[in-house]
Order: structure tokens, then C-alpha cells, then sequence
């Protein structure tokens, strides 16, 4: 049995003071929720007082994103050694912002996978399509490059979530519909059985793009949707909560 996992990716959002209200709001609102993982991914800036508020709780810290070296002349960088030092638990990989404005490629991803799992942090992977590479009919072709090539060299897929983000449907209010992100889950679930045979029955496979408290409830009814990576709605306390409880309520 997959237990489902929400995560809040704040994105460029929030000054410490705000993450410190936000994450403490959600420290609160699921303290009585029992099972699933709920992870919060701020900014660099607030990853110390965000682990410094949810530290005892149920809640966990991710980065957004990592460099795949330790240590060394890499202007600008965070190495997965110093998000574990901060508490990070998991870390975001190739979110289509990073594969857009930053140019990470699918051997970038690799490499970042890899290099997390060696540090002992969870990689949570990101794939998905373009609306043009959708109107082409190439999702399949586009989802299944970037999972076979992020997870190249990668032995052991235990520690592994991978996110389905539409790139359509992230920022847009365009939600997938429940058939559309089953069918890309069924089918990223399918690739990783090739090459991981029953482990991959274990793997989490969370949708993002434009969830909200509104529509989860029916895209984590789908047999192969176990949680959901959330932006917008994660930035207000009553929103991020609502998804959760939905979620909670069925899975
Ligand atoms: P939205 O929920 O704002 O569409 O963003 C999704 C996303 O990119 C989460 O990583």
C-alpha cells in the first residue's frame, strides 16, 4: 500500500516571517492527521526557520532544488550536503521551471537524482509535457525520455517520488482531467515496472498543475495518483489544508 504524500512547493514566494506563519499554520492543521506525508518546499532563505518550526512535527522540508557536487567553486549553488544539514528530507528535481528559465537538461536531472539519493535525500523528480508537445501527440515520447533518462544509472528506486507536472496545467487554473493524468501515471508506472519489475508498485507518482481543494478529491480517486505537488494553493494555510484533508478522506 502507497501512502500518499502532499507537498507545497512555495516556489519564489514568502519572506521568512510569512514561511514561518505558513509552515506553523500547517504544522497545526495536521497534527491530528495520522497517516500520508505532508512535505513543504520554501525557498533557500526560509529553509532554516522553516525546519526550525516544523521540527518535531509531521511535517517535512524539501529544497526546491540542489547542485550535484558536495562542495566547491559553483557560484550560487546549494549542495545536498548542506540541505540535509538545514533538515531537508527531500529535494525537488528538474520542476519545469528549472528545465525552462535555468536550462536544466535530462542529464542535469540525473545527475541530481543520483547525487541525492547518495547524500540520503529523497529526490521528488519532476516530468511533464508542453501543451505543444501534447498537441503533437509526443507526451508519451516527452514523459517517458525524461523518466528512463532522469533515473538512468539509478539501482534502487525506493527512495524515489517522481511528480507528473503538465506544463499546461501548472500556474494556469487548467487542471489535467483525472483520465488524462491517470493514463500519463498508469503509463510512467508502467516503464518503471520495465525496469524495476515489483518495486515499482511501491513508487509514489504525484500530479501538479493547478490543484486545488476543489479538484483533488477526484484526481486522487485515480488508481495510480498517490498524492499531489501543489504551488499556488499551497501558499495560503486554509487552501494547502484543504487538500490535504481531501486527500486524507480517501487514500
Ligand atoms: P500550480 O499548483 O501553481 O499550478 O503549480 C504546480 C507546480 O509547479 C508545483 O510544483
Amino acid at each position: 500500500m502507497r501512502t500518499w504524500i502532499v507537498a507545497g512547493n512555495w516556489k519564489m514566494n514568502n519572506t521568512i516571517a510569512e514561511a514561518v506563519a505558513l509552515a506553523n499554520a500547517i504544522k497545526d492543521g495536521t497534527a491530528s492527521i495520522k497517516k500520508g506525508e505532508v512535505i513543504l518546499a520554501p525557498p533557500f532563505t526560509s529553509l532554516q526557520s522553516v525546519s526550525q518550526t516544523i521540527k518535531g512535527s509531521r511535517v517535512a522540508l524539501a529544497a526546491q532544488t540542489m547542485f550535484y557536487e558536495d562542495r566547491g567553486a559553483f557560484t550560487g549553488e546549494v549542495s545536498p550536503v548542506m540541505l540535509k544539514d538545514i533538515g531537508c528530507t527531500h529535494v525537488l528535481i528538474g520542476h519545469s521551471e528549472r528545465r525552462k528559465y535555468f536550462h536544466e537538461k535530462d542529464a542535469d536531472v540525473n545527475l541530481k537524482v543520483k547525487k541525492a539519493l547518495a547524500a540520503g535525500l529523497k529526490p521528488i523528480m519532476c516530468v511533464g509535457e508542453t501543451d505543444e508537445e501534447r498537441e503533437k501527440n509526443v507526451t508519451r515520447a516527452v514523459v517517458g525520455r525524461q523518466v528512463k533518462e532522469g533515473l538512468r544509472g539509478v539501482d534502487k528506486i525506493d527512495n524515489v517520488v517522481i511528480a507528473y507536472e503538465p506544463v499546461w496545467a501548472i500556474g494556469t487554473g487548467k487542471v489535467a482531467t483525472p483520465a488524462q493524468a491517470q493514463d500519463v501515471h498508469a503509463f510512467i508506472r508502467a516503464i518503471l515496472r520495465e525496469i524495476y519489475q515489483d518495486a515499482a508498485a511501491g513508487i509514489r507518482l504525484l500530479y501538479g498543475g493547478s490543484v486545488t481543494a476543489d479538484n483533488i478529491s477526484e484526481l486522487i480517486a485515480m488508481e495510480d495518483i498517490d498524492g499531489a505537488l501543489v504551488g499556488g494553493a499551497s501558499l495560503k494555510a486554509d487552501g494547502f489544508l484543504g487538500i490535504i484533508k481531501n486527500i486524507a478522506k480517501q487514500k
